[in-house]
């Protein structure tokens, strides 16, 4: 560690100070309370916090606020630390906001107590990381406070303590104290064991005993089970033989039910027969009256000879004759009236009004006479032809033409009627044709039927004569069902003990499991014992002792370096050839003035310094020489040299230079030092507030 520089904001006498550190010897020199240990402390507290510098003695009395930003450098990483001081009615501590940890250029905003924990890890310092404890590697190995120097001569036991913490032997010490806490874990859990396996024997005997247990179960359920064999082999043979009568008896009723069928059928059948003679019956008398029927038709006579056609056209004939007769009748009439009206005529013609001659009138009146008589012999010729057309006919030749005209038409409707009853006859025929077609059928139908019933007849015979054979099976049934239901209550009484038996056997095989689960238990204790035995006796008598003696031989190796170090240390400081000083195994240093012991609290204060110097001065480079743990070319002394003499203060010109540190700080007010080192601060106090100066140095 190298330190960059430091700000002050309200720490004791100073109100606000910036001072950047030098490398290489740099003194802070000034009268007695100008302010010089006060920058040490500020450096100290910015590292550690108040674990180390009470806030009380560090904030300005005449302030409630103060801060120190230091800034340093480790293996070419530059870092910013910012503590806060705060003072409460009732104290001073450190601010929670405004500290932080900057590296390179990243701010964390840490608190007070991971701030210790981040600064440690870069030193690498092996420190219980609590925030109000002290770093003691810091005090003993870069910096002491100026009334603490000489402590390190008296706390023997914090001075090893820091010793072994600050080489790494503090591990070792670790390690043995760790396994003894296990030695001590595993006594406790050995004890649990031993308990716990007082009844292991009981466990195996209970498997014994619940296993005999099941092999009885099993033999048992042996037995009964050949005995439910049996009684189901009986059960089968009795339900076989039920099922062969329960066969029959179904066959029986298959019997009973064919014959009811029949039954059925024959029922249908003669009520069949019974229907069809009826139907043919009325067929019979229907064909009777058919017959009746057509005889009643055939009896009767044409009423003419002629036929239909023939007495129309005699009609129409006479019809003619008769529109003939009329005309002629009606010419007739007018002729003869023409013969009248001539007979009274004068000689003007009736027609024309001309006047006419007799011989003209005559001859007119027989010209009509005779149209006259060719219409008379007209009407003759028609009347006899008339007669003729009748000939055929019977109708009387005397009655008029109208009255004959009716008669021919009576004559034609008796014809047609004539006609039509044949037709009827011929129709009547057609039905009783059908109807001996349908009496065929039904006669046929009834013959069929007759022979089905027959059939019928004969196997209604047959199946009652079987049943009749058959046995009465429901007795038969009774009895065996009797005898399966006695079988079938055994069976049942077996099964169930078999049951509770399969049941016990369960239960002894649940407990024979349990009990052999807690032997397994038992033998995995054993077993574990067997293990924290063998660790037990490991650690105690190979690792603890292993380790004690591994750190035995590395303190000695440390102890044989520092006490090197120490006696040159001392021997340069040391201006009196009859003293010597080394370290005893306990890094405590024992000094000796010719040839005999002395007691260092009987030596001069100069002495002290001298002894207590050297002891801080090796364990800086020792540090820096034989561990990781104190990345530091930084040496930090506050008043070093009190007591010394003057040729003492020349000696510590070559040690300071021999030491070979990057960066030296002294605080002292010996003017003497200033020819040494390569920078001065000069530090004055006026009106109770510090100030600082840098000088020249002097070299
Ligand atoms: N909390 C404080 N507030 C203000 N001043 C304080 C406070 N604590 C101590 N001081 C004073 O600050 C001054 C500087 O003290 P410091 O210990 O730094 O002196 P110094 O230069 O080391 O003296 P010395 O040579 O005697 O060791 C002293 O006068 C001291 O009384
Ligand atoms: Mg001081």
């Amino acid at each position: 560690m190298i330190l960059e520089s430091i700000e002050l904001k309200n720490i004791r006498s100073y109100d606000e100070q910036e001072i950047i550190f030098p490398k290489g010897i740099t003194l802070f020199e000034g009268d007695m309370g100008s302010g010089k240990s006060s920058i040490l402390m500020a450096i100290e507290f910015a590292l550690f916090g108040t674990g180390s510098q009470k806030g009380d003695g560090l904030l300005s009395k005449k302030t409630k606020e103060g801060s120190v930003t230091l800034k340093f450098e480790v293996d070419g990483t530059s870092y910013e630390i910012k503590r806060d001081l705060k003072r409460t009615t009732k104290t001073v501590r450190q601010g929670d906001k405004n500290c932080h940890l900057k590296i390179g250029d990243e701010v964390f905003p840490f608190s007070p107590g991971e701030l210790k924990q981040e600064i440690l890890k870069i030193l690498k310092f092996n420190e219980p990381a609590s925030p109000n404890a002290q770093s003691k590697i810091y005090r003993y190995a870069i910096f002491t406070p100026q009334e603490e120097m000489k402590q390190i001569l008296y706390d023997s036991e914090k001075r090893l303590e820091t010793i072994r913490r600050a080489f790494g032997v503090e591990d070792y010490k670790k390690a043995t104290d760790n396994a003894q806490r296990i030695t001590h874990s595993m006594n406790t859990k050995l004890v649990v064991l031993k308990d716990r396996l007082k009844n292991a024997d009981e466990r195996r005997n209970n498997v014994k005993n619940w296993e005999l247990k099941i092999g009885k179960k099993e033999k048992e359920l042996e037995t009964i089970k050949k005995i439910i064999k049996e009684i189901k082999n009986k059960l089968e043979k009795k339900s076989n033989e039920r099922e062969k009568i329960d066969e029959n008896n179904a066959e029986k009723d298959k019997a009973i039910v064919l014959k009811e069928q029949i039954e059925l059928k024959l029922e249908t059948k003669n009520s069949k027969i019974t229907e069809y003679s009826e139907r043919i019956k009325e067929i019979r008398g229907e064909i009777k009256e058919k017959e009746s029927e057509i005889n009643e038709i055939k009896d009767k006579k044409s009423p003419s000879k002629l036929t239909e056609k023939e007495i129309d056209a005699i009609t129409n004939r006479i019809e003619k004759f008769n529109s003939e007769k009329i005309e002629c009748n009606v010419r007739k009439k007018r002729f003869e009236e023409d013969v009248t009206k001539l007979q009274k005529l004068g000689t003007e013609c009736v027609y024309c009004h001309q006047k006419i001659t007799k011989e003209h009138q005559t001859k007119m009146a027989d010209e009509r006479e005779n149209e006259i008589s060719h219409i008379e012999s007209k009407l003759t010729e028609i009347d006899y032809e008339i007669v003729k057309l009748l000939a055929d006919v019977e109708i009387d030749k005397k009655e008029d033409s109208k009255m004959m005209v009716r008669r021919l038409v009576d004559l034609k409707n008796a014809l047609k009627v004539f006609e039509e009853s044949k037709e009827k006859i011929k129709q009547l025929e057609e039905v009783q044709k059908r109807l001996y077609v349908k009496l065929n059928e039904k006669q046929k139908t009834i013959d069929d039927t007759r022979l089905e019933k027959k059939d019928l007849d004969k196997k209604f015979d047959e199946i009652f004569s079987t049943i009749q054979s058959l046995p009465n099976f429901d007795k038969e049934l009774k009895i065996i069902q009797n005898e399966e239901k006695v079988i079938q209550d055994k069976l049942t009484a077996n099964i169930k003990k078999s049951g509770q038996i399969e049941e016990e056997e369960r239960h002894a095989k649940r407990q024979a499991e349990l009990w052999e689960k807690g032997v397994k238990e038992a033998e995995d204790w054993k077993k574990e014992q067997r293990r924290l035995v063998d660790y037990h006796t490991w650690i105690k008598e190979f690792f603890i002792p292993t380790v004690n003696q591994i750190e035995k031989q590395v303190l000695i190796t440390i102890q044989q370096s520092f006490n090197e170090a120490y006696r040159r240390w001392f021997k340069m400081l040391i201006d009196d050839d009859s003293k010597d000083s080394w370290l005893d195994e306990n890094f405590t240093p024992i000094l000796e003035q010719d040839g005999s012991d002395q007691d260092y609290i009987y030596l001069s204060g100069g002495e002290q310094t001298c002894v207590s110097l050297a002891y801080r001065l090796s364990l800086n480079t020792m540090m820096r020489k034989n561990t990781e743990s104190l990345k530091s070319n930084l040496l930090i002394l506050d008043e070093p040299t009190s007591g010394f003499s003057k040729n003492q203060l020349v000696k510590v010109k070559d040690v300071l230079h021999e030491l070979n540190s990057e960066q030296i700080i002294l605080v002292s007010h010996e003017k003497e030092l200033e020819t040494y080192v390569d920078n001065i601060f000069h530090i004055s106090i006026s009106d109770g507030y510090s100030k600082i100066s840098r000088s020249v140095s002097h070299q």
